[in-house]
């Protein structure tokens, strides 16, 4: 099956993938592990700096590899590439899906670099998503600001805008904001699904992807998933599960051998992808 079929069954069945980042062999571990479990497609993904540590070509073996092995629907994300030699490079590298993040460039420039990502994306098969509103917020650090604050200002997603995005630029899928903050925040993220609603009215046919995965409230999760929502980003709540764990760990042993002081964070990063791909509905779907 192409990215594309997989998008493609994802809508037409109800449901959305996870696309979890990995930051090295023990989050591919807990990933593709916890979708042999569940027999559930997933997106393996990479922000740039996760895509520096690991290595562009490493990344793209490693999870062949798992292809090859698992026979799961595992389908390689580059996470918001920045700018076109970077995408080029996940494409000649064997990524499966691009992500071009131009948000942060002026609209035209946005468009231009998006033309040419799918351009290049599409002579291999490969979908590209983009987006124009950035998405706020940072998987990266806990302790930020309250998201009520952030969300204030007119920073969410203009369907009509994002149409004509989509119209210049023939990506395959679009990456709103509708409230979905980068992170976990104190209270609990609500969506704005009458937005949601508007954005797949304006774009029938267009996949749509959901960013900030962690710490939203399920409900909204469930109400996503029956719209044209066929990817769910989730990285905080993995990151924060790794972290919490290897900590708790590491305070109570004096194990050295590295391999070992891993294993429990693995099994935690595990129980959260689970949590995560029940709710999104990819349980058995493959
Ligand atoms: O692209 C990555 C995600 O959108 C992560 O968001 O840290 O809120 O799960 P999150
Ligand atoms: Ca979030």
């Amino acid at each position: 099956m192409t990215a594309i079929d997989i998008l493609t069954k994802a809508k037409n069945g109800g449901y959305a993938i996870g696309a979890f980042n990995v930051a090295g062999i023990e989050t591919l571990k807990a990933v593709v592990g916890t979708a042999k479990e569940l027999q559930s497609p997933v997106i393996l993904e990479a922000s740039d700096g996760e895509v520096k540590y690991v290595g562009i070509k490493e990344l793209a073996y490693l999870v062949k590899i798992q292809k090859e092995e698992t026979g799961l629907p595992l389908l390689l994300n580059l996470d918001h590439g920045k700018d076109f030699e970077t995408c080029k490079q996940a494409i000649e590298a064997g990524f499966d899906y691009i992500h071009f993040d131009g948000s942060n460039l002026p609209v035209a420039e946005n468009i231009a670099t998006a033309k040419e990502v799918v351009k290049l994306a599409h002579a291999h098969a490969i979908p590209v998503e983009g987006e124009i509103d950035h998405i706020q917020g940072s998987s990266s650090d806990r302790t930020k600001e309250d998201p009520r604050t952030i969300q204030q200002g007119g920073l969410y997603t203009d369907p009509e805008k994002a149409q004509k995005f989509v119209e210049q630029t023939g990506v395959d899928v679009f990456a709103g904001f509708i409230g979905n903050l980068h992170g976990i925040y104190a209270q609990e993220i609500r969506l704005d699904l009458n937005l949601l609603a508007q954005i797949e009215a304006a774009l029938p046919h267009t996949f749509l992807s959901l960013h900030g995965g962690s710490g939203v409230n399920e409900e909204d999760i469930k109400k996503a998933v029956k719209t044209n929502v066929v990817k769910i980003n989730v990285n905080s709540e993995l990151r924060v599960a790794y972290k919490m764990t290897l900590q708790a760990t590491l305070n109570a042993t004096n194990e050295i051998a590295i391999y070992k002081l891993t294993t429990q964070a693995i099994e935690e990063v595990k129980k959260v992808v689970a949590r995560k791909i029940r709710l999104f509905g990819s349980e058995g779907k493959i």
